[in-house]
């Protein structure tokens, strides 16, 4: 063993002196980090700070210029993720690497035993054994195919430890989860540090890293802030840590006039391929310059509704119409060009990762940059520049928007869509996974849009996010509309009762 490594038998991980370089730019920069034994260790920081590229380094899937990893004090060469899972680490990101026509008891033994041992009985067997082992419920017989994100991530996890990983790093595991979701996550990894694993957890949600992480490291523009433990922290405190400065939330003109409808939906209906009614009559006015949101637990139609504002999906009945054309059905560039404002629910949608930030900020109006039937390059370059300045994304106008860290992605979609001043803007999830700096930005950049007049449609499950902008809150339920309410007068309770479906608008009045 080198020296230089101090002995510590509680660390299960030691990250010492880690750089990683893209081309110029430093996306960790001498970062020291350790994971103690049966800890949740949480890794927090802005957009882009670098900790994804340092967990990728960690399970080998990005290999450090600089700095060295030891794991139970022994100086560890990790070049792949084989030779991570081979020193007991494992990595649940958001992308699956599940494969979706296998069975979960199959996906979770598949590459991991030799062959003799795939009997499908077996299988099952060693499968139910880990899952009662760690607390983990999963069917291990379901197709993978038929599983929900929830699912899916538990069977992830489950591989991982089948793979008698010690150390899980979890890459912000609830951005995609409902809060039920979260709280039996949390359960299950509770119990996990309660049999001496340790788990790398990352978020943007402060409340959640208050929640169950022991101790916490901030990164700042690829750099360590610090390391504190949860007592000596605070929510304020981590945002400051991550940010630089203090922040503030952005809070909303209360006593607004609102104008005339901009976008009137009318009756929707919508039925899906497997004639399941996943939209049931809805209507909603949006007015010029309010904030409209759309609040619920994820899968009870505000997707379907997302998809059908944008051109995506056909109602099967209802109308559409913004600024006094009926939409209804019509495509997304014909949508767009009546002046929706569109920012989509997966980010990754929304731009095509092998072209240039240029390339995806003029990709909806392409004609703008047209000199002679050819795309004038110094224009679109000149005007991602603009942009780039105006919303603070961290790239250059060349990047590939790949590269980009999920908050800088989701900035371009936002710049582009509302560089174009649509008169209805459609936000669908606008903050999921941005950080807090990014949030505040995004969320006053919205409201920027109803102050000059437009009609904003927010569409997300952050109840926080919903009662902060918001001028009236529309709760939806199993596909309905369960009622519309001012937000001044809306309630985590309330709106978390019309959520579960308990109550109905009327029925508000008595709480
Ligand atoms: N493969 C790559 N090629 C070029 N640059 C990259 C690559 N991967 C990451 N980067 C850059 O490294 C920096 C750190 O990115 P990273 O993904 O680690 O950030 P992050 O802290 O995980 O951010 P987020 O919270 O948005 O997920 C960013 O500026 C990003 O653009
Ligand atoms: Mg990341």
């Amino acid at each position: 063993m080198p020296a230089a490594i101090e002995v510590n038998a509680m660390n299960v991980v030691k990250m010492k002196n880690i750089t990683k370089r893209f081309g110029s730019l430093v996306a960790n920069d001498n970062i020291d980090f350790d994971l103690r034994k049966g800890e949740i260790h949480a890794l927090l920081g802005e957009n882009g700070a670098g900790k994804t590229t340092l967990m990728r380094i960690l399970y080998g899937l990005y290999r450090a210029d600089e700095g060295e990893i030891c794991v139970n004090d022994n100086l560890v060469n990790i070049s792949s993720p084989k030779d991570a899972i081979r020193e007991g680490i494992g990595m649940v990101t958001q992308h699956f690497t599940l494969v979706p026509p296998l069975s979960v008891a199959e996906n979770i033994v598949l590459g991991a035993t030799d062959g003799f041992l795939l009997n499908p009985k077996k299988i099952r067997r060693l499968v139910t054994e880990a899952s009662e082992k760690y607390g983990i419920a999963i069917k291990p017989e379901a197709l993978v195919r038929n599983l929900s994100v929830g699912e899916r991530q538990r069977v992830e996890i489950l591989k991982a430890l089948y793979r008698k990983a010690k150390v899980l790093i979890m890459d912000e595991p609830t951005a995609v989860l409902v809060p039920q979701e979260v709280e039996t996550l949390f359960n299950s990894l509770n119990q996990l540090v309660s049999q001496e694993l340790s788990v790398v957890f990352i978020s943007h949600k402060l409340n959640e890293v208050m929640a169950i992480c022991g101790r916490i490291t901030v990164l700042r523009g690829g750099k360590l802030t610090g390391t504190v433990e949860h007592k000596d922290t605070s929510e304020k405190e981590l945002a400051k840590m991550m940010v630089g400065r203090e922040t503030f939330g952005v809070t909303r003109q209360q006593d607004k006039e609102p104008g005339e409808p901009i976008l009137t939906i009318a009756n929707l209906s919508f039925t899906d391929e497997q004639g399941l009614e996943r939209l049931k009559d809805v209507s909603l006015e949006v007015r010029c310059g309010e904030v409209l949101s759309v609040a619920g637990v994820s899968g009870n139609g505000q997707s379907e509704l997302v998809k059908i504002l944008t051109g995506l999906k056909k109602p099967t009945s209802g109308r559409v119409v913004l600024n006094g054309r009926d939409i209804t059905g019509s495509p997304p560039a014909v949508i767009t060009a009546a002046g929706m404002g569109r920012t989509p629910e997966d980010r990754h949608a929304g731009v095509i990762g092998d072209l240039s930030v240029a390339e995806n900020l003029a990709l909806e109006n392409l004609d703008e940059y047209k000199k002679r039937g050819m795309l004038d390059r110094k224009l679109v370059r000149e005007h991602a520049a603009k942009l780039i300045e105006e919303y603070q994304i961290k790239a250059t106008p060349e990047d590939h928007v790949r590269t980009l860290s999920g908050g800088n992605m989701q900035k371009v979609v936002m710049a582009r869509a509302l560089s174009r001043k649509p008169c209805c803007v459609l936000a669908a999830q606008p903050t999921r996974g941005l950080d807090v700096g990014a949030t505040e930005y995004v969320r006053s950049k919205l409201l920027e849009q109803s102050d000059r007049g437009a009609g904003v449609l927010v569409v997300s499950e952050d109840l926080n996010e919903v009662m902060e902008l918001s001028d009236r809150i529309a709760v939806m339920y199993e596909g309905r509309i369960m009622g519309i309410i001012p937000a001044l007068e809306a309630s985590e309770e309330k709106l978390g009762l019309m959520m579960a479906g308990v109550l109905e608008k009327d029925e508000t009045k008595i709480l």
